[in-house]
């Protein structure tokens, strides 16, 4: 059975997928930062089938969508001031706000933690779907787990299609790579996990110094974000990450190369340039897409360049740290 595949921009396929989601089943759909594989927030029996669509252990929780702000009382107990500055500020937007979990959200969704994430996403199709199916809609990103998310509905199929109940199609994702998660459970506000807002940015709002969180779990201690696991976004291929600019391979083995800017060196079996422009945001846009292309080549070797380790490049970086940890 081939899976429906709806256009984002038709209210008659909005309408649709809506009615999948209050029937329990699972509709991925596209948000500004990668396609999500939402149900019903509410619906434990719908939740748990996200996990196993996406083979995902229970201990990663999921965030929460809302279709706006207003929707904060029904899945949070309270919101500390620097939350409503933030939420004023970057909703809609890719940004995850940690907060008191509210009553009604499934132990299943947060994993049993004392908090839920939950974000307000900055797309036309995503906040029409929650607004019809009249509740939040949990969603992780829609990629079996540890591989790289999607950012077109192209990806979701090859990778999801059977196990989803519809998909709707709204392009390629504007911003590329996942939302920034803010916790302000420590009273000083902390990125779990670097994304689409970036830590200036949200400086520059609060007014105060904002933390970043360790790069990954240290043994032993629990897991704030296990967007923290030290490896995931990974491709097949093993990426190696480039201290510098990269030279041309020697050896006999087909090397891929994700390079930053042009112009890439020579005797790259397959080169993807990220940011043809030089400018961070056009890298993020390309960055899951071109991951996944090299990938498919059936290379033996991904060596991938650094960009700037600032604004929206932190996320980049990380997410390429990620995707090489664990690679030989
Ligand atoms: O941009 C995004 O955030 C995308 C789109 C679909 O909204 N979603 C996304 O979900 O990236 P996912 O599940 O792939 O990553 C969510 C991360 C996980 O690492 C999870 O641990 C963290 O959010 N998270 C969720 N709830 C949390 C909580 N209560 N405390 C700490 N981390 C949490
Ligand atoms: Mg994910």
């Amino acid at each position: 059975m081939t899976v429906r595949v709806l256009p984002a921009d038709d209210p008659a396929a909005i309408a649709e997928a809506a009615l999948v989601v209050r029937r329990g089943g699972l509709v991925a759909f596209p948000t500004e930062t990668v396609y999500g594989l939402g149900a019903d927030a509410f619906n434990v029996t719908a939740v748990a089938r996200i996990f196993a669509a996406k083979a995902r252990p229970t201990f990663d929780p999921l965030i929460v969508h809302l279709a706006a702000a207003a929707w904060l009382a029904r899945v949070v107990r309270s919101t500390p001031a620097a939350a409503r500055t933030l939420a004023a500020r970057f909703w809609p937007g890719p940004l995850t706000l940690v907060l008191p979990k509210g009553a009604a959200v499934p132990d299943l969704v947060t994993a049993g933690l004392d908090t839920v994430g939950v974000r307000v996403p900055d797309h036309p199709a995503a906040r029409a779907l929650i607004e019809a199916a009249g509740a939040p809609i949990a969603a992780p990103s829609a990629n079996p787990f540890g591989y790289v998310s999607p950012t077109t509905a192209a990806h979701v199929v090859e990778q999801l299609g059977d196990r989803v109940d519809a998909v709707l199609d709204g392009g390629p994702c504007r911003v590329g790579v996942e939302s920034t998660i803010v916790s302000l459970e420590s009273g000083r506000p902390t990125v779990l996990r670097p994304g689409g807002v970036t830590r200036e940015e949200l400086e520059a709002a609060l007014g105060q110094p904002v933390d970043r969180a360790n790069g990954h779990a240290a043994e032993g201690t629990p897991l704030q974000a296990p967007g923290q696991l030290e490896r995931h976004y990974s491709t097949r291929t093993p990426l190696r990450l480039l201290s510098g600019p990269a030279t041309a391979p020697t050896g006999t083995e087909r090397v891929g190369l994700l390079a930053f800017a042009e112009p890439p060196p020579a005797g790259f079996a397959a080169v993807e340039v990220l940011a043809p422009d030089g400018r961070p945001a056009t890298a993020a846009a390309n960055l899951f897409a071109a991951l996944r292309r090299l990938d498919a080549r059936g290379l033996d070797l991904l060596l991938a360049e650094p960009c700037p380790d600032e604004g929206l490049g932190s996320a980049i970086m990380d997410r390429l740290r990620r995707c090489a940890a664990g690679a030989v």
